[in-house]
């Protein structure tokens, strides 16, 4: 890990282990960044945040103390990270998406012992301008919708669509909604079931276990993602 304490404003440039920080973002002193990190135009990583390796934050993101963002995740622009959230390895957080940290905000009244956390586990996806409530987990490989707003916990490999977020069906880690399959082909078994169902890009068979509950049968879940 490279712990950052001064980055002279010239143009963006590359500090040792190559982690790219473009000359107008600011990261403050005690910031801990991982190699190959790139920090894009105005961003603001404060002092006490801690990002892993290969991540990528874009324009106009901001990373606020306690922050803790894993290894290869990806935030698009105009993304805030506030107090209390933690971001697992992979992640992807979409353009102009929101997480929140206060259920009650008013300007009259200092809540700042009150944040609430988020916590968003490993492979999951946020779609853009999505908005995230506090107090909220959102599970392995979860897929949420553009535009959704999450309420509740989000199981692993769910999509989430919608105001206020529902679940409507599963999400594979390639991305796609998961197609119900039987032993002879497709089948008409859909979200509680118990069935089998298949991503249309990789193959990968995963299976209700239980409703609410989907695992891959064909890939152990900590197993990385063949490259290309
Ligand atoms: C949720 C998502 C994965 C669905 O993909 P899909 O299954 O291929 O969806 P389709 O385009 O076939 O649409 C299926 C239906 O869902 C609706 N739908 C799709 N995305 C939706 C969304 N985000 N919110 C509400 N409804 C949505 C479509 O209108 C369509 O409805 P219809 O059957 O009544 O016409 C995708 O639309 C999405 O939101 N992706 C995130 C994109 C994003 O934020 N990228 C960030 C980087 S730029």
């Amino acid at each position: 890990m490279l712990v950052v304490s001064f980055w002279p404003t010239s143009r963006a440039r590359k500090a040792e282990p190559l982690s790219l920080i473009h000359e107008t973002a600011c990261i403050d002193e005690g910031a801990v960044l991982g190699a190959n990190t790139r920090i894009w135009h105005f961003s603001h990583v404060y002092a006490g945040a801690r990002i892993g390796a290969d991540c990528s934050l874009g324009q106009n993101c901001m990373v606020a103390d306690g922050v803790v963002l894993g290894n290869k995740v990806k935030v698009q622009n105009n993304v805030s990270l506030y107090s209390g959230v933690t971001i697992e390895d992979e992640v992807f957080l979409g353009p102009s998406c929101v997480l929140t940290n206060i259920k009650n905000p008013r300007a009259a009244i200092s809540r700042r012992d009150q944040y609430e956390r988020i916590l968003i586990r490993r492979g999951a996806t946020v779609g853009a301008n999505a908005t995230i409530l506090c107090g909220v987990t959102i599970g392995r490989h979860a897929f949420i919708a553009a535009g959704a707003v999450v309420t509740h916990n989000v199981p692993d490999y769910a999509l989430i669509v919608g105001v206020p977020g529902k679940q409507e069906g599963w999400v594979g880690r390639h991305g796609h909604p998961l197609q119900a399959l039987d032993e002879d082909g497709p089948a008409r078994h859909s979200l509680g079931e118990g069935g089998v169902f298949r991503c249309v890009e990789s193959g990968l068979r995963y299976r209700e276990m239980e409703p609410g509950r989907l695992r891959c049968i064909d890939l152990d879940e900590d197993a990385p993602l063949k490259a290309g």
